[in-house]
């Protein structure tokens, strides 16, 4: 059997770290691509290479753009490779400009496409990540759901043939790599633990209204003076903030460079709380028993916010609940996101169509 992969952006690469290895084990022969979607070193390279992930065999190199033009630059390559690879089944895996691309493309070559992620759903559903996601499961022939939640998402659209819950890939990768979680950022930046708050702020949701941008630095520089802010900034985030000019309410926060995954899950170990927009980092917040503050209107791990693991909040009350000492108790919940087998499960499902 063979199998495309399509990455681009660095959720997709933590989810094939763990896919192409369970991939390998049962003999699957997979080729990966990689979209060039993200392309700074430290956006891509540093995942590649600190997650052993195979060297992609081909890169569209498409870079940034406007949403238009990166997903037809993505289905103009892509689809040239397909017709040479003539794959059995395309992966795509979560919310992204590449995975719309991939999607769409497969699709219409009438190749099996699965998609990874399937049937999570969020508020407002103007936002780029949420329409890629209805598309992408529309036209997607397997369905592999990290959440029963997500699962139900899919039943109430009608979608019940080839939906497959097999739990969230990133708990595999959390679980896989505990022992290797490195800390030379967090030793180089002389943290302490526990006392410290990690952000991370990306969506264009947040950043690309400049008076939300603003008022959410202003609450983040105030939260500042009680508790320090440790924030590894994403390229957009950082070229929002120069347009806007809103580089004075930076002054009191710990501004790094976006870090890989061992030292992005070693600053959230050692943190006290995480605030984020991010869907990756809700979860990874919960899997390391940490409070989240989910920067959002609405999430698709609606599971934390209903146990109270995440908390919805806004620039209006950010500020009060940071720095409230502890909103709860950090509960479990038995395998909400799978026993971190799922790439094994995915692997076996794709091998049994
Ligand atoms: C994308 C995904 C989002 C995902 C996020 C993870 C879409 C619509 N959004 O958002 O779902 O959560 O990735 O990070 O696909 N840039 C660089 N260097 C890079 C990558 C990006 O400088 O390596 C800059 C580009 O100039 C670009 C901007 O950051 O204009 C945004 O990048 P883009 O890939 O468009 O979207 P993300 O915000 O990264």
């Amino acid at each position: 059997m063979k199998v495309v992969s399509l990455v681009g952006a660095r959720p997709q690469f933590v989810k094939e770290a763990v896919v192409g290895k369970a991939l390998d084990a049962k003999g699957i022969d997979e080729v990966l691509v990689h979209s060039g979607q993200h392309f700074d070193v430290n956006m891509s390279d540093v995942f590649f290479q600190t997650l052993h992930i195979r060297q992609p065999g081909f890169n569209l190199h498409v870079g940034s753009g406007t949403h238009g033009e990166m997903t037809g630059k993505i289905m103009v390559g892509f689809e040239k490779l397909l017709l040479d690879i003539k794959p059995d089944i395309v992966l795509v895996y979560g919310d992204t400009n590449t995975t719309l691309a991939g999607a769409l493309v497969a699709a219409k070559l009438k190749i099996d496409t699965a998609h990874i992620e399937a049937g999570i759903r969020m508020q407002p559903k103007k936002m780029p990540e949420e329409i890629n996601r209805v598309v992408v499961d529309s036209v997607a022939d397997i369905l592999f759901c990290p959440s029963k939640h997500a699962v139900n998402n899919l039943r109430k659209e009608g979608r019940i043939d080839n939906v497959h819950f097999t739990g969230d890939v990133m708990y595999d990768l959390f679980l896989m790599m505990k022992e290797r979680f490195t800390f030379d950022v967090f030793n180089r930046l002389d943290l302490k633990k526990g006392q410290y708050v990690l952000l991370t702020l990306h969506r264009d949701y947040n950043v690309d209204d400049p008076d939300k941008l603003q008022k959410i630095l202003e609450k983040l520089h105030r939260v500042s003076s009680d508790i320090q802010v440790v924030f590894p900034m994403h390229p957009r985030t950082r070229k929002r903030i120069s347009e806007f000019q809103l580089e004075q309410y930076l002054k009191k926060l710990t501004i790094i460079e976006p870090c890989d995954y061992l030292n992005m899950m070693g600053l959230l170990t050692a943190s006290w709380k995480v605030i984020t927009d991010s869907g990756g980092l809700q979860k990874e917040a919960y899997f390391a028993g940490k409070e989240c503050l989910v920067l959002m209107p609405d999430t698709g791990w609606v599971e934390l916010v209903e146990n109270k693991c995440s908390f919805l909040c806004n620039e209006n009350n950010l500020e009060l609940l940071v720095t409230k000492r502890s909103l709860r108790q950090h509960a479990r919940l038995p395998d909400i996101y799978g026993k971190g087998d799922a790439a094994r499960l995915i692997a076996e499902t794709l091998m049994s169509l």
